[in-house]
C-alpha cells in the first residue's frame, strides 16, 4: 500500500456535487478515506452544481450527511475540521461551456500552487441523460484529454436499452479512450462480493467440485423491503430487470460462473466475465414465458407497519405496468455449466432486506445410509452471503453423536465479525479509492455493459409488447409472486430463504 505522499496529487470533480448521491454516498466514503488515511497529501474536492449555496451552508449539509451515512456514524469534529478544507464547491451550470473555463482555471491555479500536474477526476453523480452533455464540454475545453491522468466515473443505468448504451458507448469513447472510463457497478466494490473471487481461486478446496457434474442448481436472491422511495421518476423508466438484473445480478453470475483469470488485472479479469456474458443463453420469445416472471407489490405489511401498493406511491402513475419484482432462470451454455440452472429474484418490498448466493451440491451417487437414520435428508449447500450478513455457511450431513449410526445436516460457517475486527469499507469507499489510484479492475468494460444488456433485451421487448394482465400481483411482505414459485417448482426446487443468523446458534433449515 502506498503511503499518502507517494499517491500522486488528485482534483475529484463531482457533477452533481449536491445531489442525492454525493450526499449519501460519495462524501461519506471520500470522508472514511480520509480517515483512514488513503487520500493524497495533495488532494482536492470540487463539488460542482447549480443551486446557489455558500461554502459553509455546503459543508454544513454534508457534514450532517455524513453523520447520517457514514458506516462509522458521527464525525468527529477534528477529523471534519481537516477534510472540509478540501472541499470547494463551486456554482455552475454544467450545459454552459464557461464554467469548464471556470473548472480549467482552478485545475491550472491547483497545479501551480502544488507544482504538479494533478490527477484529474469527473465523477458523473447526475442524471444519466447529462452524461453525454458533460463529455461534450470536458471535450470542447480539453480539460480531461490526458489519458495517464484524467478519468471519468459514469455511475449507473448505463443506457436504458442496448441501443442507447452503445450510443454512449460510443459518445464516450470518441471522446476518452476506454482506460479513463470508470463505470461504476457499485455491487463490485462489496467485501463479499470481492470474495467470490478470493474464495474461488484462492482455495484448492472447491474449484474441482465448482462445474456441473457436482452443482445441481445455483441460485441468487437479492430483496429489498424498501419501495421505490423518492426514486419513482427513474424507476417507472427502469423496472426490476434494469435496474437490479442488467447489472448487479449478471456480475453475479459472472463472479460464480468465470474460469480462473491469469492474474487480476482488469483486463484478464475483464475477460473472464465477458466469456460468462457471452455464453449466457439468449432468450427467444417463448424462451421468456417460459423463463422469466415479473411482478408488481400491492400494499402489505413489513415489519408491522402498514405500506401502500407500487401505484400509490408518490409520483407512480395508478396505471403502472413497471415491474417492482423479476425472477428469472438464467442457463450458462459452455462446456463447465451446461444444464445448471441458475435462478435469480429480486424484488422490492419483499419479507427481508437480504443478499445471498446458494450453490446446490448433487446428492450423492449411491446412499450406503438407509433413510431411517437420517433424520433430515439434505442436499450440501454452500450459501454466500453478500448482507446484510456477511459470510459463507456450508450445510453438509454429520454423523449425530450416540452409539447408533445417525446422521443429521450441520453447518460450517465463516462470519466475517467474527475473523475480522476492522470493520469492512463502504463499497463507495473501496470503489473510489480505485479510481483514484487508476485501477480498473472493479468497473465494467464498454463490451460487458453491451452484452448484459443483450441479455435482458429479449425480456424486456416481450414484457413490453405484452402488457401483464394482472398487477399488482404480490403483497408487500411477501416473498413475490405465486408465479415465481411455479417457475422453481417447476424443475422439482424451491427457493432457498435463509434468515437464521450466521452464526452457530442455529442450523440452517431448509424447507
Ligand atoms: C441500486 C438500485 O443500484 O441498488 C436500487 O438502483 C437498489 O434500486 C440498490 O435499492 C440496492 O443496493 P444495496 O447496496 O442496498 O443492495
Amino acid at each position: 500500500m502506498k503511503n499518502i505522499s507517494e499517491l500522486e496529487p488528485t482534483i475529484v470533480t463531482i457533477f452533481g456535487g449536491d445531489g442525492d448521491l454525493t450526499w449519501r454516498k460519495l462524501m461519506p466514503a471520500l470522508f472514511n478515506l480520509h480517515i483512514d488515511g488513503f487520500l493524497p497529501e495533495k488532494f482536492k474536492i470540487l463539488s460542482v452544481d447549480m443551486k446557489d449555496i455558500a461554502q459553509e451552508e455546503y459543508n454544513k449539509r454534508h457534514l450532517e450527511g455524513v453523520n447520517k451515512f457514514s458506516r462509522r456514524g458521527k464525525a468527529t469534529k477534528k477529523k471534519w475540521k481537516e477534510f472540509e478544507k478540501c472541499i470547494t464547491y463551486v456554482q455552475a451550470d454544467i450545459t454552459n461551456d464557461k464554467s469548464y473555463n471556470n473548472l480549467k482555471n482552478i485545475f491550472n491555479e491547483t497545479d501551480k500552487e502544488w507544482d504538479v500536474e494533478a490527477s484529474r477526476i469527473f465523477y458523473m453523480a447526475v442524471s444519466p441523460y447529462l452524461i453525454k452533455e458533460i463529455a461534450g464540454h470536458l471535450d470542447n475545453t480539453g480539460i480531461a484529454e490526458n489519458s495517464q491522468k484524467h478519468r471519468i466515473v459514469v455511475e449507473k443505468p448505463f443506457g436504458h436499452d442496448l441501443e442507447s448504451a452503445r450510443e454512449l458507448n460510443k459518445v464516450l469513447q470518441g471522446i476518452f479512450s476506454e482506460c479513463q472510463i470508470y463505470r461504476i457497478d457499485h455491487y463490485l466494490g462489496k467485501e463479499t462480493v470481492q470474495n467470490i473471487m478470493a474464495f474461488r481461486f484462492a482455495n484448492a478446496l472447491f474449484e474441482p467440485l465448482w462445474n456441473r457434474n457436482f452443482i445441481e442448481q445455483i441460485q441468487i436472491n437479492v430483496s429489498e423491503q424498501v419501495g421505490v422511495e423518492n426514486r419513482a421518476s427513474y424507476y417507472e423508466q427502469a423496472g426490476a430487470v434494469r435496474d437490479m438484473i442488467q447489472n448487479h445480478i449478471l456480475q453475479l453470475i459472472c463472479l460464480v460462473g468465470m474460469e480462473p483469470p491469469v492474474d487480476l488485472n482488469a483486463n484478464s479479469v475483464r475477460d473472464k466475465k465477458l466469456e460468462v456474458l457471452n455464453a449466457i443463453r439468449r432468450f427467444s420469445e417463448n424462451d421468456v414465458y417460459v423463463n422469466a416472471v415479473r411482478g408488481q407489490y400491492d400494499k402489505g405489511w413489513i415489519e408491522g407497519q402498514e405500506v401502500k401498493a407500487y401505484r400509490d406511491e408518490d409520483n407512480v402513475d395508478n396505471e403502472s405496468l413497471s415491474e417492482t419484482f423479476a425472477a428469472v432462470r438464467f442457463y450458462i451454455d459452455n462446456w463447465r455449466w451446461q444444464g445448471v440452472p441458475i435462478y435469480v429474484r429480486t424484488g422490492k418490498r419483499l419479507q427481508e432486506k437480504t443478499s445471498y448466493i446458494t450453490i446446490q451440491f448433487k446428492e450423492v451417487p449411491h446412499k450406503i445410509f438407509p433413510s431411517g437414520v437420517r433424520e433430515l435428508v439434505d442436499q450440501n449447500l454452500m450459501v454466500i452471503s453478500i448482507q446484510p450478513q456477511m459470510g459463507i455457511r456450508i450445510h453438509f450431513e454429520a454423523k449425530k453423536t450416540g452409539l447408533d449410526m445417525r446422521l443429521k445436516p450441520v453447518d460450517m460457517i465463516f462470519n466475517y465479525s467474527d475473523s475480522y475486527k476492522n470493520d469492512p469499507p463502504d463499497a463507495y469507499e473501496t470503489l473510489l479509492n480505485d479510481v483514484i489510484l487508476g485501477e480498473a479492475t472493479l468497473f465494467m468494460r464498454s463490451d460487458q455493459i453491451e452484452e448484459a444488456w443483450s441479455i435482458i433485451m429479449p425480456i424486456l421487448d416481450v414484457w413490453a409488447s405484452n402488457p401483464p394482465q394482472k398487477f399488482p400481483n404480490y403483497q408487500s411482505g411477501s416473498w413475490g409472486p405465486p408465479e415465481a414459485e411455479a417457475l422453481i417448482a417447476h424443475d422439482g426446487f424451491y427457493w432457498h430463504t435463509f434468515t437464521e443468523p450466521l452464526d452457530n446458534s442455529s442450523r440452517l433449515t431448509t424447507k
